[in-house]
């Protein structure tokens, strides 16, 4: 089951994403953390944010559910200060790190911290979250911006870099080349879809954000083509799978797209041990269809 992002060697592709296992505590009490390919922390801005107001989370039956979070997290002096350590406590594995910011000036000030002061073996640049106001998606969403952001969080640091990709554009696959052009190690997406739900018989939206970010099963076949669409148009370039994942099939399908490894996200929400349910069941799935090493099936199709 092991597989490669560039130099960092995982046991095998599965890693809860960021924001669905908050800073991985949250999910100690329901498995042992280190099974997990690696695990992706929530999304860390320079200052302590309290996120949007409530309700900020809709639900939309099977097919997934609606977030308006905003990027609530404590701060990364209290992530470097007590989150890194506090998991490091009960998880050994790879830590990715996943950093947002207002300002191209915040996405450098809280990288640089992350590069000197932990051992995150990878940095991935959240370019894409739908959920606030003035930074966020707005960086994700030209080909310049986001160039810009990767040269700047580049030179700040010697870990690799990742760029967050936002499926909110019309054509992804010119983002992440300006991406890898400005130096991305590699590319994480997708984030989730921008979405609305409103309660008809208060005759408002269920989000008091308006909008919010729409993930699980009914935006995988779109995750699927972009992962596709992307791995084509930046060959070599590792690419991390995401959006709509809850089962061993799917990320069979995943890699067969492009995916080195895969991030999973709304489906911890539904059931805490859908990660390791799904390391579980890998091997069987790996035999039924004839697969000797993981690595021999990304891009295959
Ligand atoms: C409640 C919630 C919070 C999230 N927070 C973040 C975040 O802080 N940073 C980020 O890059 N993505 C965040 N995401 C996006 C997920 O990491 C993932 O890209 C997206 O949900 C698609 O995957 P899924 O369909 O498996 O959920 C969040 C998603 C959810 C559902």
């Amino acid at each position: 089951m092991e597989t490669k992002l560039g130099n960092i060697v995982l046991k095998n592709p599965v890693i809860p994403a960021s924001g669905t296992c908050g800073f991985g505590l949250e999910m100690s009490g329901w498995m042992d953390m280190n099974r997990l390919g690696a695990i992706a922390i929530k999304g860390t801005t320079r200052e302590a944010r309290y996120g949007n107001p409530q309700p900020r989370i809709a639900e939309c039956g099977a097919t997934g559910m609606l977030n308006a979070v905003g990027l609530q997290n404590p701060g990364v002096d209290e992530v470097i200060a007590k989150e890194w350590p506090a998991l490091r406590a009960v998880y050994q594995g790879p830590i990715i790190a996943n950093v947002s910011g207002f300002s191209i000036d915040d996405y450098t000030y809280t990288c640089r911290r992350i590069d000197q002061e932990t051992d995150a073996a990878i940095i991935e640049v959240n370019i894409s979250c739908p959920n606030v106001h003035n930074g966020g998606m707005a960086f994700g969403t030209t080909p310049e911006a986001a160039a810009e952001v990767t040269r700047a969080v580049k030179a700040v640091t010697a870990k690799p870099v990742f760029m967050k990709l936002s499926p909110n554009v019309t054509d992804i696959s010119a983002i992440a080349r300006a991406s890898v052009n400005a130096g991305a190690d590699g590319l994480c997406l997708i984030n989730t879809v921008l979405g609305m739900r409103i309660d008809i018989r208060r005759r408002k939206p269920v989000l008091a954000n308006r909008y919010g970010g729409y993930s699980g099963p009914g935006i995988f076949p779109i995750a699927l083509r972009m992962v596709n669409q992307v791995s084509k148009a930046c060959p070599g370039t590792p690419v991390i799978g995401c959006g709509g994942i809850t089962t061993a099939e799917d990320v069979i399908e995943m890699m067969m797209a492009g995916a080195s490894a895969v991030e999973i996200g709304a489906a911890n929400l539904t059931n805490p041990q859908a990660c390791t349910q799904i390391i579980d069941r890998l091997p069987q799935l790996m035999d039924e269809l004839h697969i000797d090493h993981l690595q021999n099936i990304i891009g295959i199709a």
